[in-house]
């Protein structure tokens, strides 16, 4: 239990880190959270036009979780690993230095996820690309993706543990995108790399 929880604590950490909002700010943009949907994550910093940053949100964001995950399990083997993938996207999305109004979970989830099983990560970015070029719409992107994550680790890996981890990841993320899903039902959702006006 001690490992765990420093595992948990030290993933939450790590996942607490918000990227887009430092980046963007070191950039001289303001806050992200004032512009386009409001999100600090990659979707969000691409609508401000700045490509570069919003790769490098995206970069970060992932590496954080696959970070959490290696770092622990190096430290402590596999249940550390994913006690603190879960821990660094818990993080992201709930921050302590943002008063726990964080991000949306989608690119520390799928770098989690590469961390834990590639296989599965991979099966799942492909599916977020997928659908991001065919339909342009990030947020529909992932939450396709990552609904799909836990049955391609199901039929990849065969592993229950794995299953219900992606499916935890998976329900988390589709909570934060509750605005994003009626957005996409009434048609007003904004195509990925549309810029944005600054939030009123
Ligand atoms: O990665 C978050 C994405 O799925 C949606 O972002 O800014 O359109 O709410 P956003």
């Amino acid at each position: 239990w001690p490992y765990l929880l420093a595992a948990l604590a030290a993933g939450y950490l790590l996942g607490s880190i918000p990227f887009g909002l430092v980046l963007t700010r070191l950039a001289g943009l303001g806050d992200i959270r004032k512009i386009g949907s409001g999100n600090i994550g990659m979707t969000n910093v691409l609508r401000t036009g700045r490509k570069d940053l919003a790769a490098a949100t995206l970069v970060l964001d992932s590496g954080k979780g696959a970070a959490a995950a290696l770092l622990a399990y190096w430290w402590g083997g596999p249940d550390p690993m994913i006690v603190a993938g879960f821990g660094a996207v818990v993080g992201h999305l709930f921050p302590v230095w943002l008063g726990f109004r964080g991000g949306k979970g989608v690119a520390t989830t799928l770098g989690t996820l590469l961390a834990v099983s590639w296989p599965v990560g991979l099966a799942a970015c492909a599916t977020w690309a997928l659908v991001a070029a065919l339909f342009r719409y990030s947020s529909l992107a992932a939450l396709v993706s990552l609904a799909a994550s836990p049955i391609f680790a199901w039929f990849l890996r065969g592993n229950l543990q794995l299953v219900q981890f992606a499916a935890i990841l998976a329900i988390l993320v589709w909570s934060r995108h509750l605005q994003n899903i009626g957005r996409l039902l009434r048609g007003q959702e904004s195509r990925l790399g549309q810029k944005a006006a600054p939030k009123a």
